[in-house]
């Protein structure tokens, strides 16, 4: 079903888990998920520490990401994009106005990038293994060529790990909140894996060395989310 007034249900209470849970399957009724009350971080302030620090994670969740999901909610106001799912607004993105673009864009990308993080150590898969392998030649030229992204993207944006419709992977960076979902990017397809490369998701500890935060990202990465995501493409 395509159509949803996804703004029905504001400040309406559901359960915060299985919600949250739907945020990065786009093929699950994702319109819950923006209709109600702001959803919970899936782990503490501090649990990615050292790679990220507590206050960065507070502020970046708690102000940035809220913004999002707040100006988002009052962008959808009386406009026809409120009726629409997450991936079909996304598909046709360009005919909507910046607000529902860079709003929609920093609300859905940040739920996916705390949820593509985790304290715990964990791996890719062995299909999603094989995937890599075949179109980089090695999880470390895809790590290289995804950090590569992440560095090389001027200004504000997103690197990203995409699956195409052959089930083929890729890298792709967007600028400010895009997505591999909108219209707009030149690299489509569905997002496996995110990285915030905005100077709000790094400042405070790393100040203007990107690069490293780029590179201590990988002790961070939850490999079981971008499994899930890969196998529910
Ligand atoms: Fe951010």
């Amino acid at each position: 079903m395509k159509r949803r007034n996804f703004i029905a249900l504001v400040g309406t209470s559901i359960a915060a888990a299985p919600v949250w849970a739907n945020v990065y399957n786009i093929q699950n009724p994702i319109q819950k998920a923006i209709e109600s009350t702001f959803p919970e971080l899936p782990y503490a302030y501090n649990a990615l520490e050292p790679t990220i620090d507590a206050k960065t994670m507070e502020i970046h969740y708690s102000k940035h990401h809220k913004a999002y999901h707040t100006n988002f909610l009052a962008a959808l106001k009386d406009s026809p994009a409120a009726e629409l799912d997450l991936k079909s607004l996304f598909a046709e993105i360009s005919k909507y106005s910046p607000a529902i673009r860079n709003n929609g864009g920093g609300y859905y990308n940040h739920s996916l990038f705390w949820e593509n993080m985790s304290p715990a150590k964990t791996n890719p898969s062995v299909v999603l293994k094989g995937v890599i392998e075949k179109s980089f030649g090695s999880v470390d030229k895809f790590k290289e060529e995804f950090a590569n992204a992440a560095k090389k993207q001027f200004g504000s944006g997103w690197a990203w790990l995409i699956a195409g419709k052959d089930g083929q992977v890729f890298v792709s960076s967007t600028s400010n909140q895009d997505n591999p979902l909108m219209d707009v990017v030149e690299k489509k397809g569905t997002p496996l894996l995110c990285l915030d490369v905005w100077e709000h998701a790094y400042y405070l500890k790393y100040q203007n060395r990107r690069a490293e935060y780029v590179d201590n990202f990988w002790n961070v990465v939850n490999w079981d989310t971008v499994n899930k995501r890969y196998e529910n493409r």
